[in-house]
């Protein structure tokens, strides 16, 4: 059973060795008695403290009856206990985002706010909106990767996040520019992605519109098969050609266009309009195109588009950097099936680069409590403590559940379990090991399984644990093809008690 146990009379070092074994046994540990069903004394107890005791209704307990009756587990806990997600004793927690009258601070860095409502009205559609973030718990990895990012935005340094699936890299990015109404371009880059789709390319002015399918169409007998299927599809279909189809024809059919414009693409649109330019899973393109990047990744940033009439971007060019462009990217380690080794020499030009951890129990804990009670962790930056504001439970029906405090333990701890042995988590996998494609549970599994039980509690559906075992067999076992897999998922089932 978990218990909001208040510490006094702990001498200074003693007490955070205190706060550590009462955390890793799953206690939280509060510095208001108003929050505490016990109360815990060290040796340093003033002497009205039975008093106070009786008069609040708290039961009291010396440090060493307290660990008679609650021994510490043998000790196979492995490092993810070792976040302490509570208040130590006298720790002053600052909130982890300040808002002033144009100014936002997050942890320990500031920014200023954009004067211009213009811009963010303009490009409101590339603003994160707050929707996609409320359930987002703001645990150690996160603030740590979200620092990096800040620093990145706050000093203009390109920033990359490499890490494991769903280690929130870019979750932070979006997070951050929807804090600060900064418009983003998320691109997601794969083997197919080329130079021109980031750089831009040339197409028909006027785009597909100049070449009219019906105009097209009459020519037809004189093209060859396969030009004549496609404008036969498109027609058939009563849509125009699309760009590639077009570009196609153009191409096979030595069709010559009165006007061919350069389109930019995304890279150039960012950089004269200001937007951040986020390139997801950037180790999945080719390393030739990543390499196209290169000077616009040094100081001062450049660009001479080659691909078009060769206007010079940057100081002294023909069009200058707009000051709010950055640049980030999100990685997973090079062992991951398909990702390009990365040259050091690229690696280097992003002068930030951050390696994201992954969750671990403690966080899959903290984001549970943050989904069920509203409750965000505390966070540690440079030896500060921080924590984001309560807020109202994402999904409040959880706090039904029979036991609720134990229950999330369990699926804290069988989650973790999981995402080991499907090596989610980089390990080497003991689930689905004759398959050759990984099995992938993540967070968002786990949010998916929690959504589905607060669901059905709002349905009218009687609160009790059976829902939780369904829920997994739902979105857990029945994910795994082979009887043994499954046997395995719910031996861990069973060892998390759920
Ligand atoms: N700290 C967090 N708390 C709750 N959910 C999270 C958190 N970080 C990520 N998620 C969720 O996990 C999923 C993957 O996150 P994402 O940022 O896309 O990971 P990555 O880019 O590292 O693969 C998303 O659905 C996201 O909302
Ligand atoms: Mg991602």
């Amino acid at each position: 059973m978990s218990l909001s146990i208040c510490l006094k009379g702990f001498p200074e070092n003693e007490a955070s060795q205190v706060v550590q074994t009462l955390t890793r046994q799953g206690m939280r540990v509060v510095r208001s008695l108003d929050a505490a069903q016990l109360i815990v004394a060290g040796a340093d107890a003033p002497r009205n403290l039975l008093q106070i005791a009786q008069h609040r209704g708290l039961p009291l307990l010396s440090w060493d009856e307290f660990r008679r009756r609650h021994p510490a587990p043998s000790s196979d806990a492995g490092d993810d206990h070792d976040a302490t997600t509570a208040p130590l004793l006298n720790e002053e927690v600052h909130t982890l985002i300040e808002r002033r009258p144009g100014q936002l601070r997050i942890l320990d860095i500031w920014f200023d706010l954009p004067d211009s409502h213009e811009r963010a009205a303009k490009f409101a559609g590339l603003i994160p909106t707050h929707d996609r973030f409320k359930h987002i718990c703001m645990d150690q990895g996160f603030a740590e990767t979200l620092r990096s990012v800040c620093i990145g935005a706050r000093n203009d340094l390109p920033v990359a996040i490499e890490g494991e699936t769903s280690s929130s890299k870019t979750t932070a990015v979006l997070w951050l520019a929807h804090l600060l109404g900064q418009p983003v371009i998320r691109m997601n880059l794969n083997s197919q992605t080329d130079a021109g789709e980031l750089i831009g390319r040339y197409v028909p002015d006027g785009g597909i519109g100049d070449l009219h399918l019906a105009a097209l169409l009459e020519h037809a007998p004189h093209f060859s098969p396969a030009s004549r299927a496609v404008l036969e599809n498109a027609s058939s279909a009563g849509r125009p050609l699309t760009r590639l189809e077009t570009l196609a024809l153009v191409g096979r059919e030595q069709l010559s266009i009165a006007n061919w414009k350069f389109q930019e693409g995304w890279l150039l649109k960012s950089i004269r309009h200001g937007f951040w330019m986020l390139l997801d899973e950037m180790n999945l393109a080719e390393p030739q195109v990543l390499e196209r990047l290169n000077s616009v990744l040094e100081t001062p940033r450049t660009l001479v588009l080659t691909e078009g009439d060769g206007t010079v971007f940057g100081p002294n060019g023909d069009v200058a950097f707009h000051e709010q462009f950055r640049l980030f990217s999100t990685s997973n380690p090079a062992e991951y099936a398909g990702r390009s080794v990365l040259s050091p020499a690229f690696r280097d030009r992003w002068t930030v680069w951050h390696q994201a951890t992954t969750a671990g129990e403690a966080e899959y804990l903290a984001m549970l409590r943050f989904l069920a009670f509203g409750e965000q962790p505390v966070i540690r930056c440079r030896g500060v403590a921080y924590q984001a504001d309560r807020c109202a439970p994402v999904l409040g029906h959880l706090v039904h559940l029979p036991d609720v405090e134990s229950l999330l333990r369990s699926l804290a701890m069988f989650q973790a379990a999981v995402v080991k042995a499907s090596g989610t988590d980089g390990s080497s996998p003991s689930l689905g090991r004759s398959r050759r494609e990984r099995y992938s549970f993540t967070r968002r599994t786990l949010l998916t399984a929690l959504q589905h039980i607060d669901r059905q509690m709002a349905d009218g559906a009687k609160p009790q644990r059976q829902l939780v075992r369904e829920a997994v067999e739902l979105f857990y076992v029945n994910r795994l093809r082979d009887a043994g897999d499954r046997n395995s998922l719910l031996s861990l089932l069973r060892a998390a008690d759920i």
